[in-house]
């Protein structure tokens, strides 16, 4: 049974590795996307190491000089995907969008590094990937946290990755729609509409691109020109753990600097993340900059943040909120509390488990010693891909497939938790 799916999902990242990147699923998403290609990277590392670093290489190539590594590469054209190279115009010599998206890249490093049979290759590959995501972080630092407070904060949705969480509705709806140029989703050609984002959410998504855009993407100006600043604890919670894992490489490989600033950018992190702490809901919720208030809303967010090196009796919460949501729906974890009234268990992330997330919250709490409901998600993970494939997300519910099918990321994921499952056996 591994060794069959195993097989099936090596085959996915085949159908979906075009040289030197590898796109999320062909039709729906046809480019690099950022955090995708550093997830699928742990999952290549395990058949061709050398191809795993290089999916990680092709994405910094693109690095801005400022530091922001974009959310999408647009390598080729493809007019199957809104918004295109056109829309975000942002005059890169290869085109890219003008927004970033989870800072993976650092936790993904320290992976390849640490399992890599030819260690010496690896530390020179490492060694030149590491100043370029410090100077990410840095620019992390210094252009989503401009007052210092320790966590940075999202301007567009896509940049969390939950396009349309509810954690953003409140804030969202501060969002214009006037003067969105009209526009043709392409999305919904591919996918069930009924599973992705709605078209007010999209007039909005445009809205904050044509607005940057007409900044001519100066990053030292859209942080305090947006209306949607929100310090999302799964965001940060994802940088800091790459942030920990920075650290760490570089004082393996002799660079100091990097190390010292690092764990500096570390402390401070992980003491403000604990003012997005919640009692009542046992996680952390996000904190909405521009109405200067805490998002009361129960979302896969303030779980993910798991990931992150967080003080124990934190994730001992974190755990029992996550045994409690087990008792609510058949899949860990919802991507939205099931019990809230916002939940919408096929709408992308109103509900649905994504294997991604539940890579990443899994990690964290085996690391943090929550050995029993780390391998619960590890099994609903590997239980989803039994009966529904190898979909974008899952309804947490039924289990059914929904997005995207063939989807790389959920691939990598798959070998990824069976090897990671066979190296802890
Ligand atoms: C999309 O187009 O659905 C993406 O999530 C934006 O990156």
């Amino acid at each position: 049974m591994t060794e069959a799916l195993l097989q099936k999902a090596a085959h996915i990242l085949q159908v979906n590795d075009l040289g030197n990147y590898t796109v999320p699923t062909h039709g729906l998403y046809p480019f690099q996307w950022n955090w995708d290609s550093c997830l699928t990277a742990l999952g290549q590392s395990h058949l061709n190491e050398d191809r795993a670093w290089t999916e990680i290489e092709t994405l910094f190539d693109h690095q801005w000089d400022d530091g922001m590594v974009p959310h999408i590469v647009f390598h080729k054209e493809d007019d199957g995907y809104f918004p295109g190279p056109g829309v975000w115009a942002t005059n890169r010599p290869v085109p890219t969008s003008g927004i970033t998206q989870p800072a993976v890249a650092g936790f993904a490093i320290k992976s390849l590094y640490d399992r890599s049979k030819d260690k010496a290759k690896a530390a020179e590959r490492a060694r030149a990937l590491l100043p370029k995501v410090f100077k990410w972080h840095e620019w992390f630092y210094a252009n989503r946290d401009p007052k210092g407070s320790g966590l940075v904060a999202i301007i567009h949705p896509w940049e969390s990755g939950r396009d349309n969480s509810v954690d953003w509705d409140d804030a969202f709806s501060r969002v214009p729609t006037e003067g969105v140029a009209p526009f043709v989703r392409r999305d919904t050609q591919h996918a069930d509409p009924a599973h992705r984002p709605t078209q007010a959410q999209y007039e909005r998504y445009i809205w904050l691109v044509q607005t940057f855009r007409n900044l001519n993407w100066d990053n030292s100006k859209l942080h305090d020109a947006s209306p949607f600043q929100i310090v999302d604890p799964g965001f940060n919670g994802i940088l800091l753990r790459a942030v920990s894992e920075v650290a760490a490489l570089a004082s393996e490989l002799g660079e100091t600097k990097i190390a010292q600033a690092s764990l500096a950018q570390l402390d401070r992190g992980i003491d403000a993340l604990e003012g997005l702490w919640n009692d009542k809901l046992g996680q952390y919720t996000c904190y909405d900059r521009v109405a200067d208030r805490l998002v009361d809303s129960p979302s896969i967010g303030g779980l993910l943040a798991a990931f992150a090196p967080i003080p124990s009796h934190r994730a001992a919460a974190i755990a029992d909120t996550l045994n409690k949501q087990s008792q609510n729906c058949n899949f860990l974890v919802a991507s939205h509390d099931p019990l809230d009234p916002n939940f919408d268990a096929k709408r992308y992330w109103r509900g649905p488990v994504w294997l991604i997330v539940n890579y990443m919250i899994a990690n964290g709490l085996h690391v943090a010693g929550q050995t029993d409901i780390a391998t619960r998600i590890d099994n609903d993970s590997l239980r989803l891909i039994e009966t529904s494939g190898f979909a974008e997300y899952y309804d947490p519910i039924t289990g059914e497939p929904c997005g995207g099918d063939q989807f790389t990321w959920t691939a990598a994921m798959v070998i990824e938790i069976l090897n990671m499952s066979k190296a802890a056996a």
